[in-house]
Protein backbone atom coordinates (compact mmCIF):
# COMPACT_ATOMS: atom_id res chain seq x y z
CA UNK A 1 0.00 0.00 0.00
CA UNK A 2 2.81 2.38 0.88
CA UNK A 3 4.13 1.58 -2.37
CA UNK A 4 1.00 2.46 -4.25
CA UNK A 5 0.52 5.53 -1.92
CA UNK A 6 4.78 6.75 -3.18
CA UNK A 7 3.50 5.92 -6.42
CA UNK A 8 0.67 8.23 -6.43
CA UNK A 9 2.18 10.68 -4.97
CA UNK A 10 5.32 10.80 -7.39
CA UNK A 11 2.73 11.02 -10.68
CA UNK A 12 1.08 13.81 -8.62
CA UNK A 13 4.12 15.68 -8.35
CA UNK A 14 5.29 14.51 -11.88
CA UNK A 15 2.20 16.27 -13.57
CA UNK A 16 2.43 19.20 -11.44
CA UNK A 17 5.90 20.35 -12.49
CA UNK A 18 4.85 19.59 -16.26
CA UNK A 19 1.94 22.06 -15.87
CA UNK A 20 4.41 24.45 -13.66
CA UNK A 21 6.64 23.68 -16.90
CA UNK A 22 4.30 24.60 -19.18
CA UNK A 23 2.88 27.96 -17.73
CA UNK A 24 6.66 28.76 -17.60
CA UNK A 25 7.46 27.71 -20.93
CA UNK A 26 4.30 30.27 -21.76
CA UNK A 27 5.21 32.96 -20.12
CA UNK A 28 8.64 32.75 -21.94
CA UNK A 29 7.77 32.86 -24.73
CA UNK A 30 5.34 35.58 -24.34
CA UNK A 31 1.43 36.34 -25.17
CA UNK A 32 -0.17 34.18 -27.98
CA UNK A 33 -2.86 36.07 -30.07
CA UNK A 34 -5.47 34.45 -30.78
CA UNK A 35 -8.44 35.73 -32.78
CA UNK A 36 -12.44 34.00 -32.12
CA UNK A 37 -14.09 34.07 -35.46
CA UNK A 38 -17.30 32.65 -37.24
CA UNK A 39 -18.57 32.86 -40.56
CA UNK A 40 -22.19 33.16 -39.31
CA UNK A 41 -23.50 35.63 -36.41
CA UNK A 42 -24.75 34.49 -33.16
CA UNK A 43 -22.84 30.80 -33.28
CA UNK A 44 -21.36 31.60 -29.55
CA UNK A 45 -18.00 33.41 -30.09
CA UNK A 46 -18.44 36.12 -27.64
CA UNK A 47 -19.54 33.28 -24.97
CA UNK A 48 -16.72 31.18 -25.90
CA UNK A 49 -14.42 34.36 -25.83
CA UNK A 50 -15.43 35.22 -22.50
CA UNK A 51 -15.89 32.03 -20.61
CA UNK A 52 -12.35 30.30 -22.61
CA UNK A 53 -10.68 33.19 -20.99
CA UNK A 54 -12.05 32.37 -17.12
CA UNK A 55 -11.29 28.70 -17.91
CA UNK A 56 -7.64 29.75 -19.09
CA UNK A 57 -7.66 32.20 -15.86
CA UNK A 58 -8.04 29.05 -13.72
CA UNK A 59 -5.04 27.33 -15.35
CA UNK A 60 -2.75 30.22 -14.14
CA UNK A 61 -2.87 32.22 -17.57
CA UNK A 62 -2.79 35.96 -17.34
CA UNK A 63 -5.85 36.67 -20.20
CA UNK A 64 -6.82 40.30 -21.92
CA UNK A 65 -9.86 40.42 -23.77
CA UNK A 66 -9.99 42.70 -26.85
CA UNK A 67 -13.72 43.65 -27.65
CA UNK A 68 -13.24 43.90 -31.19
CA UNK A 69 -17.10 43.53 -32.92
CA UNK A 70 -17.47 46.22 -34.74
CA UNK A 71 -21.47 45.89 -34.90
CA UNK A 72 -22.06 46.01 -31.11
CA UNK A 73 -19.44 45.02 -28.66
CA UNK A 74 -20.64 42.30 -26.43
CA UNK A 75 -18.21 41.33 -23.72
CA UNK A 76 -19.31 44.41 -21.29
CA UNK A 77 -22.96 43.95 -21.69
CA UNK A 78 -21.86 40.07 -20.77
CA UNK A 79 -20.24 41.11 -18.19
CA UNK A 80 -22.96 44.04 -17.15
CA UNK A 81 -21.25 46.96 -17.39
CA UNK A 82 -20.30 50.37 -19.10
CA UNK A 83 -17.00 50.66 -20.47
CA UNK A 84 -15.85 53.98 -19.24
CA UNK A 85 -12.93 54.50 -22.02
CA UNK A 86 -12.55 52.04 -25.55
CA UNK A 87 -10.01 52.21 -28.14
CA UNK A 88 -10.78 55.06 -29.39
CA UNK A 89 -10.31 57.09 -26.70
CA UNK A 90 -6.69 55.80 -27.47
CA UNK A 91 -6.67 56.57 -30.71
CA UNK A 92 -7.64 60.56 -29.83
CA UNK A 93 -4.94 60.44 -27.62
CA UNK A 94 -7.21 61.03 -24.32
CA UNK A 95 -5.70 57.98 -22.85
CA UNK A 96 -3.41 55.09 -22.36
CA UNK A 97 -4.26 51.49 -23.52
CA UNK A 98 -4.01 50.94 -19.94
CA UNK A 99 -6.81 53.59 -18.77
CA UNK A 100 -9.19 51.04 -21.25
CA UNK A 101 -9.07 48.06 -19.69
CA UNK A 102 -12.27 46.95 -17.75
CA UNK A 103 -11.25 44.55 -14.68
CA UNK A 104 -13.50 41.83 -15.38
CA UNK A 105 -13.86 38.54 -12.83
CA UNK A 106 -11.08 36.28 -11.67
CA UNK A 107 -8.12 38.30 -13.24
CA UNK A 108 -8.82 38.91 -16.25
CA UNK A 109 -9.34 42.31 -18.01
CA UNK A 110 -10.94 43.58 -21.30
CA UNK A 111 -10.19 46.18 -23.95
CA UNK A 112 -13.06 47.61 -25.10
CA UNK A 113 -12.70 48.11 -28.97
CA UNK A 114 -15.64 50.20 -29.82
CA UNK A 115 -15.28 52.76 -33.15
CA UNK A 116 -11.57 52.89 -32.29
CA UNK A 117 -10.52 49.88 -34.01
CA UNK A 118 -11.64 51.22 -37.64
CA UNK A 119 -10.23 54.13 -36.62
CA UNK A 120 -6.80 53.07 -36.28
CA UNK A 121 -6.40 52.46 -39.71
CA UNK A 122 -6.57 56.00 -40.42
CA UNK A 123 -3.32 56.42 -38.09
CA UNK A 124 0.11 56.95 -39.67
CA UNK A 125 3.04 55.39 -38.46
CA UNK A 126 3.55 57.85 -36.06
CA UNK A 127 0.45 57.90 -34.52
CA UNK A 128 0.02 54.29 -34.22
CA UNK A 129 3.62 53.41 -32.25
CA UNK A 130 2.17 54.61 -29.31
CA UNK A 131 -0.54 52.46 -29.54
CA UNK A 132 1.93 49.69 -30.63
CA UNK A 133 3.65 50.36 -27.33
CA UNK A 134 0.66 50.20 -25.18
CA UNK A 135 0.34 46.54 -26.75
CA UNK A 136 3.74 45.90 -25.98
CA UNK A 137 4.16 47.07 -22.35
CA UNK A 138 0.71 44.65 -21.90
CA UNK A 139 2.13 41.74 -23.33
CA UNK A 140 5.16 41.96 -20.65
CA UNK A 141 2.23 40.67 -17.88
CA UNK A 142 0.20 38.48 -19.75
CA UNK A 143 -0.27 35.76 -21.38
CA UNK A 144 -2.83 35.55 -24.12
CA UNK A 145 -4.90 38.79 -25.77
CA UNK A 146 -8.17 36.88 -27.21
CA UNK A 147 -9.98 38.75 -29.67
CA UNK A 148 -13.77 38.87 -29.89
CA UNK A 149 -14.18 39.39 -33.64
CA UNK A 150 -17.58 40.09 -35.74
CA UNK A 151 -18.88 37.26 -38.22
CA UNK A 152 -18.97 36.73 -41.45
CA UNK A 153 -16.17 37.23 -44.42
CA UNK A 154 -15.54 40.79 -44.56
CA UNK A 155 -12.21 42.21 -45.16
CA UNK A 156 -11.97 43.27 -41.46
CA UNK A 157 -13.03 39.67 -39.98
CA UNK A 158 -9.83 38.38 -42.08
CA UNK A 159 -7.55 41.54 -41.34
CA UNK A 160 -8.18 40.22 -37.48
CA UNK A 161 -7.36 36.31 -39.06
CA UNK A 162 -4.88 37.19 -40.93
CA UNK A 163 -3.09 39.08 -38.35
CA UNK A 164 -3.27 36.94 -35.16
CA UNK A 165 -0.76 34.22 -34.68
CA UNK A 166 -4.16 31.54 -34.31
CA UNK A 167 -7.88 31.61 -34.94
CA UNK A 168 -10.59 29.94 -33.71
CA UNK A 169 -13.60 29.44 -36.06
CA UNK A 170 -16.65 28.79 -34.03
CA UNK A 171 -20.01 27.05 -35.67
CA UNK A 172 -22.98 25.11 -34.56
CA UNK A 173 -24.46 22.35 -36.15
CA UNK A 174 -26.89 24.76 -38.01
CA UNK A 175 -25.94 23.81 -42.39
CA UNK A 176 -25.83 27.23 -43.14
CA UNK A 177 -23.38 27.54 -40.05
CA UNK A 178 -21.39 24.96 -41.30
CA UNK A 179 -20.97 26.69 -44.96
CA UNK A 180 -20.34 29.69 -43.74
CA UNK A 181 -17.20 28.40 -41.36
CA UNK A 182 -15.87 26.24 -44.51
CA UNK A 183 -16.04 29.71 -46.55
CA UNK A 184 -14.59 31.68 -43.87
CA UNK A 185 -11.44 28.68 -43.78
CA UNK A 186 -11.01 29.23 -47.66
CA UNK A 187 -11.27 32.80 -47.43
CA UNK A 188 -8.53 32.97 -44.89
CA UNK A 189 -6.58 30.43 -46.95
CA UNK A 190 -7.10 32.23 -49.99
CA UNK A 191 -4.91 34.83 -48.67
CA UNK A 192 -2.29 33.60 -46.25
CA UNK A 193 -2.12 29.37 -46.01
CA UNK A 194 0.39 29.91 -42.79
CA UNK A 195 -2.55 30.83 -40.55
CA UNK A 196 -3.40 28.31 -38.29
CA UNK A 197 -7.02 27.61 -37.76
CA UNK A 198 -8.67 25.42 -35.14
CA UNK A 199 -12.37 24.76 -35.12
CA UNK A 200 -14.60 24.48 -32.92
CA UNK A 201 -18.22 23.25 -32.32
CA UNK A 202 -20.59 25.01 -30.35
CA UNK A 203 -24.42 24.14 -29.42
CA UNK A 204 -24.32 20.27 -30.44
CA UNK A 205 -26.89 18.17 -29.60
CA UNK A 206 -24.64 14.76 -28.44
CA UNK A 207 -21.32 14.48 -28.46
CA UNK A 208 -21.64 12.02 -31.24
CA UNK A 209 -22.88 14.78 -33.44
CA UNK A 210 -20.44 16.59 -32.67
CA UNK A 211 -17.74 14.67 -33.65
CA UNK A 212 -19.30 13.45 -36.91
CA UNK A 213 -20.00 17.12 -38.10
CA UNK A 214 -16.72 18.44 -36.49
CA UNK A 215 -14.86 15.98 -38.43
CA UNK A 216 -16.84 15.95 -41.74
CA UNK A 217 -15.79 19.91 -41.79
CA UNK A 218 -12.08 19.57 -40.85
CA UNK A 219 -11.71 16.57 -43.43
CA UNK A 220 -13.36 18.63 -46.29
CA UNK A 221 -11.40 21.15 -45.31
CA UNK A 222 -8.37 19.34 -45.71
CA UNK A 223 -8.86 17.49 -48.97
CA UNK A 224 -10.44 20.46 -50.46
CA UNK A 225 -7.88 23.27 -49.11
CA UNK A 226 -4.82 20.78 -48.88
CA UNK A 227 -4.31 21.47 -45.29
CA UNK A 228 -5.93 20.61 -41.99
CA UNK A 229 -7.61 22.19 -39.10
CA UNK A 230 -7.58 21.48 -35.90
CA UNK A 231 -10.92 19.84 -34.05
CA UNK A 232 -10.16 21.52 -30.93
CA UNK A 233 -13.25 21.06 -29.11
CA UNK A 234 -16.96 20.47 -28.93
CA UNK A 235 -20.02 22.92 -26.72
CA UNK A 236 -23.11 21.31 -25.89
CA UNK A 237 -26.29 23.25 -26.28
CA UNK A 238 -26.86 24.11 -22.29
CA UNK A 239 -29.46 26.44 -20.97
CA UNK A 240 -26.98 28.00 -18.68
CA UNK A 241 -25.24 29.74 -21.65
CA UNK A 242 -28.32 32.11 -22.20
CA UNK A 243 -29.29 32.11 -18.30
CA UNK A 244 -25.79 33.33 -17.69
CA UNK A 245 -26.41 35.83 -20.49
CA UNK A 246 -29.32 37.14 -19.06
CA UNK A 247 -27.93 37.28 -15.31
CA UNK A 248 -24.88 39.14 -17.22
CA UNK A 249 -22.54 36.59 -15.13
CA UNK A 250 -20.10 34.40 -17.32
CA UNK A 251 -21.16 30.53 -16.91
CA UNK A 252 -17.78 29.21 -16.17
CA UNK A 253 -18.32 30.45 -12.95
CA UNK A 254 -21.80 31.12 -12.30
CA UNK A 255 -22.78 27.15 -13.23
CA UNK A 256 -19.01 26.06 -12.88
CA UNK A 257 -20.47 22.01 -13.00
CA UNK A 258 -22.14 22.38 -15.79
CA UNK A 259 -21.66 20.53 -19.18
CA UNK A 260 -20.79 23.90 -21.19
CA UNK A 261 -18.08 24.39 -18.45
CA UNK A 262 -16.69 21.74 -18.26
CA UNK A 263 -16.20 21.52 -22.69
CA UNK A 264 -14.61 25.29 -21.86
CA UNK A 265 -12.21 23.53 -19.40
CA UNK A 266 -11.53 21.11 -22.10
CA UNK A 267 -10.95 23.39 -24.89
CA UNK A 268 -8.65 25.11 -22.33
CA UNK A 269 -6.77 22.24 -21.36
CA UNK A 270 -6.28 21.36 -24.87
CA UNK A 271 -4.83 25.11 -26.10
CA UNK A 272 -2.27 24.86 -23.08
CA UNK A 273 -1.55 20.99 -24.19
CA UNK A 274 -0.71 21.32 -27.80
CA UNK A 275 2.23 23.03 -29.08
CA UNK A 276 1.74 26.54 -30.00
CA UNK A 277 1.96 27.39 -33.62
CA UNK A 278 5.24 29.91 -34.26
CA UNK A 279 5.29 32.91 -32.65
CA UNK A 280 4.33 36.10 -35.06
CA UNK A 281 6.62 39.13 -33.29
CA UNK A 282 4.44 39.32 -30.03
CA UNK A 283 1.09 41.64 -29.92
CA UNK A 284 3.27 44.66 -31.11
CA UNK A 285 3.74 43.11 -34.71
CA UNK A 286 0.01 42.01 -34.25
CA UNK A 287 -1.12 45.56 -33.61
CA UNK A 288 1.32 46.32 -37.03
CA UNK A 289 -0.19 43.56 -39.30
CA UNK A 290 -4.01 44.52 -38.70
CA UNK A 291 -3.30 47.98 -39.70
CA UNK A 292 -1.50 47.01 -42.74
CA UNK A 293 -4.52 44.35 -43.57
CA UNK A 294 -7.20 46.83 -42.47
CA UNK A 295 -10.07 47.41 -45.11
CA UNK A 296 -9.50 51.22 -46.36
CA UNK A 297 -13.33 51.68 -47.11
CA UNK A 298 -15.35 51.02 -44.08
CA UNK A 299 -17.76 52.09 -42.80
CA UNK A 300 -16.43 54.69 -39.72
CA UNK A 301 -19.89 55.58 -37.93
CA UNK A 302 -19.09 55.71 -34.49
CA UNK A 303 -20.27 52.79 -32.24
N1 LIG B 1 -23.57 26.23 -25.96
C1 LIG B 1 -24.66 27.00 -25.95
N2 LIG B 1 -25.85 26.53 -25.46
C2 LIG B 1 -26.95 27.31 -25.45
N3 LIG B 1 -27.00 28.57 -25.89
C3 LIG B 1 -25.87 29.09 -26.42
C4 LIG B 1 -24.64 28.34 -26.48
N4 LIG B 1 -23.69 29.14 -27.02
C5 LIG B 1 -24.28 30.32 -27.29
N5 LIG B 1 -25.58 30.30 -26.94
C6 LIG B 1 -26.55 31.42 -27.06
O1 LIG B 1 -26.48 31.92 -28.38
C7 LIG B 1 -26.65 33.32 -28.39
C8 LIG B 1 -25.54 33.98 -29.17
O2 LIG B 1 -24.30 33.80 -28.47
P1 LIG B 1 -23.13 34.83 -28.62
O3 LIG B 1 -23.61 36.22 -28.39
O4 LIG B 1 -22.00 34.34 -27.80
O5 LIG B 1 -22.81 34.64 -30.19
P2 LIG B 1 -21.88 35.52 -31.14
O6 LIG B 1 -21.31 34.58 -32.16
O7 LIG B 1 -20.90 36.29 -30.34
O8 LIG B 1 -22.93 36.50 -31.81
P3 LIG B 1 -22.59 37.80 -32.72
O9 LIG B 1 -22.17 37.27 -34.08
O10 LIG B 1 -23.92 38.52 -32.77
O11 LIG B 1 -21.51 38.56 -32.04
C9 LIG B 1 -26.71 33.77 -26.92
O12 LIG B 1 -28.04 33.97 -26.56
C10 LIG B 1 -26.16 32.60 -26.16
O13 LIG B 1 -26.74 32.47 -24.91
MG1 LIG C 1 -20.58 38.39 -30.24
Amino acid sequence: MANQGDALRSWVKAKADQATREVLHQRLTGGRVLAVTSGKGGVGKSSLVLNLALALSERSQRVVILDADLGLANINIMLGYEPVYTLWDVVEKRVTLRDTLQQGPNGIRVIPGGSGITELARLDGVEISHIIEGFQELEGECDWLLIDTSAGISDSVLAFVLAADEALVVTNPEPTALADAYGLIKAVWEQDGRVALKLVMNRIQSREQGSRLGTRLTDLAEKALGQPVEFLGQVMEDPVVTRSVLRQVPFYTAYPHSEAAFDLGDIADRILHRVPPPRRGGWGAFVKRLVENWPREINRDPI
